[in-house]
């Protein structure tokens, strides 16, 4: 079967399992917050006609300056990127033939930017059986190989997340053996507050960049923004490959709409919680495995079938449930499947099928 790449295409996975054109079906696929796009931004959209007419500034000075002033950073430690895979992009390319270190499974997109590069890789695996934590001792002791190390924090698809302290750690190490430390911070409005960004330790480290992106958050994947945090003489390495005009105006024309949207995601973030805990506690007395996620999404497995999720899969699509397979996800293999929070009704929903695939397996 050629699967996807990505989740988001709901159509693909109905097609691919013989089932014509649905049009109700609930896309678990995809991790864009399930709250949706704030109602301000959808208002002010219709404002932002005159925006197509014109070049947006190629330097976009004012973008870059609103998100500094947001992050408490400096203007010149921030790169805006059409969306955090332009970022990856962009890094990758800065490595061009070098040795890079990859934690999987996680984002797709690492390797085959690395790829594109002719980065030479290699990579350390989350185990499931250690609940997919971090394995600080050996990502430590195959730094000095590499000249890079990707991370993901919250990590796609676990929705786990690399302790501050080893964190540190790496960065330590990595600026007593030249090793940079790329952490893709995507996914970072979801988590709980007492969980810090990693923003504040760009002063303190120059082999540390930051990704983040916008587009999750705020559910806009079509209209694209990310950007890349890292001490000014990065950014201006990065800047040099970076496409004239890579970002739309019509999005940078939004931003100072989207930075300050704190309550939205603060309601985000409450609501994710409520949501999470309920899932977790109905997923556990069905006794199937879930990754110990903090974020939108989370990786699930049912214990009764050791060796493969496609029955699992191929029943929730055909209850018109769209989850995301694991085959490109390095280490899952398929073996699991990724399936995002979404609306209280279709999270109610997806559990409910859960249980008809309980009852019918026993
Ligand atoms: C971990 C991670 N980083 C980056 C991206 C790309 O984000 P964007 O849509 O902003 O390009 C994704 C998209 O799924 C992702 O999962």
């Amino acid at each position: 079967m050629k699967w996807p790449n990505h989740g988001g295409q709901p159509k693909r996975i109905l097609e691919l399992n013989g089932i014509k054109q649905e049009d109700r079906y609930f896309d678990f696929s995809a991790n864009i917050n399930p709250l949706g796009t704030p109602l301000v931004l959808k208002e002010q959209l219709i404002k932002t006609f005159t925006e197509f007419e014109k070049y947006p500034d190629p330097d976009y000075q004012e973008a870059t300056k609103l998100i500094a002033l947001h992050e408490g950073l400096q203007q010149e430690q921030v790169l805006l990127t059409n969306g955090g895979a332009e970022a990856i992009f962009l890094i990758a390319q800065m490595f061009t033939g070098k040795k890079a270190l990859i934690i999987q499974p996680t984002f797709s997109e690492y390797e085959r930017a690395c790829k594109v590069y002719h980065l030479e890789l290699s990579y350390l695996t989350l185990q499931p059986e250690k609940d997919f934590s971090f394995p600080l001792e050996k990502v430590l002791n195959k730094m000095e190989e590499v000249d890079v190390v990707f991370l993901c924090r919250p990590n796609n698809p676990t929705g786990t997340v690399v302790d501050l302290h080893d964190i540190k750690a790496l960065l330590e190490k990595g600026t007593k053996c030249n090793t940079m430390i790329v952490v893709d911070e995507a996914f970072i409005h979801f988590l709980p507050s007492h969980i810090e960004d990693l923003s504040f330790l760009i002063e303190q480290y120059s082999n540390l960049i930051l990704l983040r992106s916008l587009t999750k958050i705020y559910a806009i994947p079509s209209l694209r923004l990310g950007y890349i945090i890292a001490k000014p003489a990065m950014i201006d390495l990065l800047k040099r490959n970076q496409i004239p005009w890579s970002v739309n105006g019509v999005v940078t024309s939004l931003l100072p709409s989207l930075l300050t949207q704190d309550s939205f995601i603060n309601e985000t973030k409450t609501w994710l919680n409520r949501q999470l805990n309920d899932i977790k506690s109905e997923l556990t007395k069905l006794d199937f495995y879930y990754s110990p996620t903090q974020v939108n999404f989370y990786l699930l497995k049912d214990q009764n079938q050791q060796d493969t999720s496609e029955q699992l899969f191929t029943f929730l699509v055909e209850n018109n449930i769209i989850p995301r397979h694991t085959h490109n996800f390095r280490g899952l293999d398929g073996k699991f499947i990724r399936l995002a929070v979404r609306s209280e009704k279709e999270n109610t929903y997806l559990l409910q099928t859960l249980r008809l695939w309980r009852e019918k397996k026993c």
